[in-house]
């Protein structure tokens, strides 16, 4: 399962090895990644600038640019993205 995961999404998704960081350390705050992995690929670019929007309210700390980073990660990010959904 994990192998799997790993060959179809390493490669491609290399790049969003900057997110990685950012839900580690600004989104685990509040709870496990394994919330934001289950939404994976339920949520259009719009829907995730609010659910981050929303969760800057909830007291999330990111600059402007982060916040740009985390949403197209989040937007882009198969179903089961190993930097998300592993921890
Ligand atoms: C200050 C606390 C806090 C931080 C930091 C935080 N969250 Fe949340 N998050 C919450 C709370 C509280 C809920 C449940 C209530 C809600 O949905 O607003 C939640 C729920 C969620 C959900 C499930 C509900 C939905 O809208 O789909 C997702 C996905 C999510 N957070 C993503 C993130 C991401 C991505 C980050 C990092 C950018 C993050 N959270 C950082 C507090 C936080």
């Amino acid at each position: 399962m994990l192998l799997l995961l790993c060959l179809n999404g390493g490669f491609a998704f290399a790049e969003n090895n900057q997110c990685t960081g950012l839900i580690d350390n600004r989104c685990q705050t509040c709870h496990y990644k394994s919330c934001i992995c289950q939404v994976l690929g339920k949520k259009s670019n719009w829907e995730w600038k609010n659910t981050v929007t929303n969760m800057m309210r909830h007291g999330a700390n990111l600059s402007d640019a982060e916040k740009e980073t985390v949403i197209d990660c989040l937007s882009s990010a198969p179903v089961g993205a190993e930097y998300i959904c592993k921890n």
